[in-house]
């Protein structure tokens, strides 16, 4: 039994400060540690006969004119956008952190090794991603667009300060947690593949939320004021435009859908498919980890009236 000391969730009390030790993330990294061929490939096949996502992110009861077979198909299209908006996010997230631990290698080794094992496992979640979009691509029977290319996506946020990335990526983290603990852990509907490489990917960020934290913290620490207001200025900024690419990638589901079921909407229908679905795909990648308390908790220790922001923009992404 594995003493992960995983970070669970949500939208209660963020608990005490914790400031976390490199050493134990490490650790526990060490422990989790899978490989992508332990979760898919050879007789482990999605079941597309299943739900691929928790209802909670999904939202497809909420598309009432659908019959239920109309309904696993949009939740199973859902399900393909999530790998391919974390091959996206952790595409950018590579590089920043590569940057980040350049310039500290010659410090305290327990940090290079936990920073170096956390890129590592971001390049590995991402060949896990695109492992089994192949495999839905192969099995979906019709294509289903995504948004990208992520490296030109990627190149938009990383032109933007350091702290605003970070927190954006800190966001993220969290998020990952969020999903899992609240809407993925216990819903025994979802196909268990796709349950087993939701959970897998959370045991990792467990240790990246953590990391996080502390990259966060160290860019931060010393900024005046005006400075930590610019950086959230800059996440902002950055939120807006992930949240451009989720209208346009609706779009792209709305297609899939009618591509898929060869059923035409009508224009009411279209109209309440893209508000409904947007929102669910804003709550899922921007909102549920805006609303994090772990998120929250290190805001307010960064920087004083930043958390206001974040608490008057998170209905937006609710
Ligand atoms: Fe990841
Ligand atoms: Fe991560």
């Amino acid at each position: 039994m594995l003493d992960l000391n995983v970070a669970g969730s949500n939208y209660g009390n963020a608990g005490p400060v914790v400031l976390y030790d490199y050493r134990d993330t490490l650790d526990a990294s060490l422990k989790v540690n899978w490989q992508v061929e332990d979760i898919i490939g050879g007789d482990k096949k999605l079941d597309f006969s299943k739900r691929f996502m928790p209802e909670a992110l999904a939202r497809v009861e909420e598309l009432t004119f659908l019959n239920e077979t109309e309904k696993l198909t949009v939740n199973q299209i859902r399900g393909n956008t999530y790998l391919s908006i974390f091959v996206v996010v952790e595409e950018f997230i590579v590089p920043f952190v590569l940057d980040h631990v350049r310039p500290l290698l010659n410090g305290d080794d327990y940090r290079v090794r936990a920073l170096l094992q956390f890129i590592g496992e971001e390049v590995k979640h991402i060949q896990l991603f695109k492992t089994f979009a192949q495999e839905f691509k192969e099995n979906f029977g019709s294509e289903c667009k995504v948004i990208g290319p992520a490296d030109e996506i990627g190149k938009t946020v990383l032109s933007h300060d350091p702290l605003s990335v970070a927190l954006v990526i800190l966001m993220i983290e969290w998020m990952s947690q969020a999903h899992f603990v609240d809407s993925i852990k216990d819903d025994t509907n979802l196909d268990p593949l796709f349950k087993s490489m939701l959970r897998h990917h959370w045991l990792e960020e467990a240790q990246h939320a953590k990391l996080d934290t502390r990259m966060v913290e160290y860019l931060a620490e010393g900024l005046p004021p005006e400075q930590i207001e610019k950086a959230v200025d800059g996440f902002f900024s950055i939120g807006g435009f992930l949240d451009s690419g989720l209208v346009q990638q609706t779009e792209f589901e709305l297609e899939s859908f009618e591509l898929a079921t060869g059923r035409k909407l009508n224009a009411d229908e279209r109209a309440i498919y893209i508000e409904k679905q947007l929102q669910a795909s804003r709550w899922t990648f921007i909102g549920s980890g805006m609303v994090h308390p772990k998120f929250l908790q290190t805001l307010d220790r960064i920087g004083g009236d930043q958390r206001r922001r974040m608490d008057e923009a998170a209905p937006i992404f609710a």
